[in-house]
Formats: C-alpha cells, structure tokens, sequence
C-alpha cells in the first residue's frame, strides 16, 4: 500500500445465496460465474478484487451491468459484509467496526450519491441539503449556513424552499451533490450517480463534479457503465467483468495499452483523436528539436490543428512544470490514433504473462 493509498480492497469475494462459505470453495477452485450459479445456485457478486484508491483522487469503476459494481462501492461503508476479504479506509479495517464506530464513518467520513438522488419528498431543499449536518448533530445556525453555502455553489441558490417534486431530474442531482458534500466528508461514493440525467444535463454535471473536485480535492469513488463519462472524469479507472477486475489504470493507459481483447473491444467506439493525449505518445525531445511548444496534456485533435495552423514539422511537448521533455510529428499522431491489433494485444498479454 502505498502512502496516498485512502482506500484499499484486498482478495475481496462476495458470493450471494443459502451457503456462501460452501459456495467460496469451489471459486477458489477456480469455477466461474456461471457454471457456479447453474450447480449451485449461488451467484458471484465480487471475485477476488483488489484495488488501491489514492487520496484526492477520482476512482472510477466501470463494467456492464451485473458486472459487480454496487456490490463493490457498498462494501466500502459496509452496506455489504464480504464473505472474505479485507476492505481498509485510512487503513482501518471495516470489518472491524462496531456500531457506533460504523456510524460515524457513514456521518462524517464517508458520504453517498445515488443514482435516483435520493431525496426526501417532504423535505424542501435546504432540509435535504442540511440532513447529514442534522445527523452529526451541528446546530441550527450551523445547517442553515453550511447548506446554504453548498445550495449556492452548486448554482441553486432561490430554491432553498423549493421540494425536490419541483425540480428537474438535473437539480435534484445537483442537490444530491450538495447534500453529499455538506458534510464535509473525506470521501465520496457515487453509484452512476449521473446515469439517469439526459446527456447534455450528464455532462454538465460531470463538468460541476470536476471543478468542485479541483477546490475540494476529495476522494471519490465514482461508478459507471458509461465510457466517455469514465474517460472523461477519472484519474484511475477499474474495468470489472463478472465480479473481476480486468485492468486498473490510468484513462491513457487504458487505451494504450488495454489488458486482454475484453478491454481492447470496450474501448473500441472511443474517439482516440479527442481523448488520448499528447504525452501518451511523445517520443523523446532530441537535441536541437524546434516547433510549437504544447503541453501534455493536449489532445491529439487538438495537436493536429496545431499542426494545420503552423509550418513546422515537429510539436515540443512540456511537462506539467513547463520543462520540455518530449516531441511529436504529424505520423506520430496519427499512429497515436490507430487501435492496437488483436495480435498486439495479445503479446502484451503473453510477456505481462511470464
Ligand atoms: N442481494 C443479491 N442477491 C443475489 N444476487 C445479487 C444480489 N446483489 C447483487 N447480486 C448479483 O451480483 C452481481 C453484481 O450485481 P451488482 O453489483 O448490482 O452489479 P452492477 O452494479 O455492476 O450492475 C449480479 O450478478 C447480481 O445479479
Ligand atoms: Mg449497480
């Protein structure tokens, strides 16, 4: 475990059914999902996970559904007990909790946004957003303030003694948030939390995730089914498939460099050009090397217009401390841009192998 690590899931089973402890010692004879679930009637939730989330960092898990995901995310406050296995946050083992240790990781360390948002009817917006403050017992002034600061910075100020009926699918999310974030809680857990809203109202509330988490700085733990939205806001990204994780990586990595055929296939439909970035695939600076100075974080779209616009014949890259470190030519982008072959991915399997 490395020191950021906030959060660590270690050889985590879930099965589901009469027997799970009987059910356990044929997976670790190694029977799949589904041979499991026709001799036993027991269903694989998780199958020997292991994933580090950093601190400050936005994990995303990501795989169809039944893959695994909400059996996942819910171990972390222990909605679910795993049948074996260790989940630690802040290196604390929650297995080990007793009620009021539990409760108090739910009030004040960790908090959850749901997908159908979750909010209380009867309660208007400023009751909803103050909930979890009530629950950690702070003062009335203290509510009122804090969800007030929160209903304004996700643009909802005027709507305090509104009920959440009188909203749009889009601002109850947005309260949601706000209701999530007003408890001043380390970590966040979000369980497709945007997979019910159109797409334009997603992707504003992706962009609204993303600059609160550049002040904020938290821990979020953010499930998806949809790829563009993992491409687009996670730091990390873990692809499950039938209770396994396939791959955890970096989004660029990912695309580079993805683990088996299963992961290559998912990413297939992506737009490469207007997600992978420059310093995927820079080479290294040589001397005497001129052209634009970009930076790596650029996307190869954007580095192709570059080059439409000026007459070098090579882009300079720089680091995120403006040192420059890298370079690129037009072919280099386009071969950025090109899929890996099956054959491809099949030798990186093979040498990760041995
Ligand atoms: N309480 C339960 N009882 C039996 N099977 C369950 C239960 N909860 C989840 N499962 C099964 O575990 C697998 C993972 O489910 P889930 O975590 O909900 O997937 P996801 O969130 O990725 O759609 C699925 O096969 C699902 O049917
Ligand atoms: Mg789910």
């Amino acid at each position: 475990m490395s020191t950021d690590t906030i959060i660590s899931i270690r050889n985590l089973y879930k099965v589901f059914g009469n027997d799970p402890q009987k059910a356990m010692a044929l997976v670790h004879q190694g029977m799949g999902k589904d041979e499991l679930l026709e001799r036993t009637g027991h269903v694989i939730g998780l199958n020997n996970v292991n994933l580090d989330m950093e601190r400050h960092r936005i994990q995303v898990v990501m795989g169809l559904s039944g893959s695994g995901k909400s059996t996942l995310i819910r171990h972390i406050n222990r909605l679910i007990a795993p049948t074996e296995g260790e989940i630690l946050v802040d290196g604390q083992d929650v297995l080990t909790l007793n009620t009021e240790k539990l409760r108090e990781l739910r009030r004040f360390k960790i908090s959850m946004v749901f997908q159908r948002f979750a909010l209380f009817p009867h309660r208007n917006i400023m009751e909803n957003v103050g909930y979890g403050l009530e629950n950690q017992g702070k003062t009335k002034k203290i509510i009122e303030e804090t969800a007030a600061r929160w209903i304004g910075r996700v643009g909802l100020s005027g709507f305090e003694s509104h009920y959440p009926g009188q909203l749009s699918g889009g601002m109850q999310q947005r309260v949601g948030l706000a209701r999530a974030l007003a408890t001043d809680a380390d970590i966040l857990l979000m369980d497709e939390a945007f997979s019910a809203l159109d797409p334009l109202i997603r992707t504003e509330m992706q962009d609204i995730l993303l600059d609160l988490q550049n002040e904020l700085q938290k821990t979020i733990v953010f499930i998806t089914h949809d790829l563009d939205e993992a491409l687009h806001i996670g730091d990390s990204i873990a692809i499950l498939r039938a209770g396994e994780i396939i791959q955890t990586d970096d989004p660029q990595n990912i695309l580079m460099k993805p683990a088996d055929a299963y992961v290559a296939d998912f990413m297939k439909d992506i737009n490469r050009a207007r997600v992978l970035r420059v310093r995927a695939i820079m080479n290294t600076l040589e001397p005497g090397d001129e052209g634009p100075v970009i930076k790596g974080s650029t996307t190869i779209e954007e580095a192709l217009q570059i080059f439409a616009e000026t007459a070098g014949d090579k882009l300079i890259i720089t680091d995120r401390k403006g040192l420059k470190v890298g370079r690129l030519t037009v072919e280099d982008l386009i071969r950025g841009i090109r899929r890996p072959t099956t054959a491809e991915i099949q030798a990186e399997v093979f040498t990760n192998e041995t």
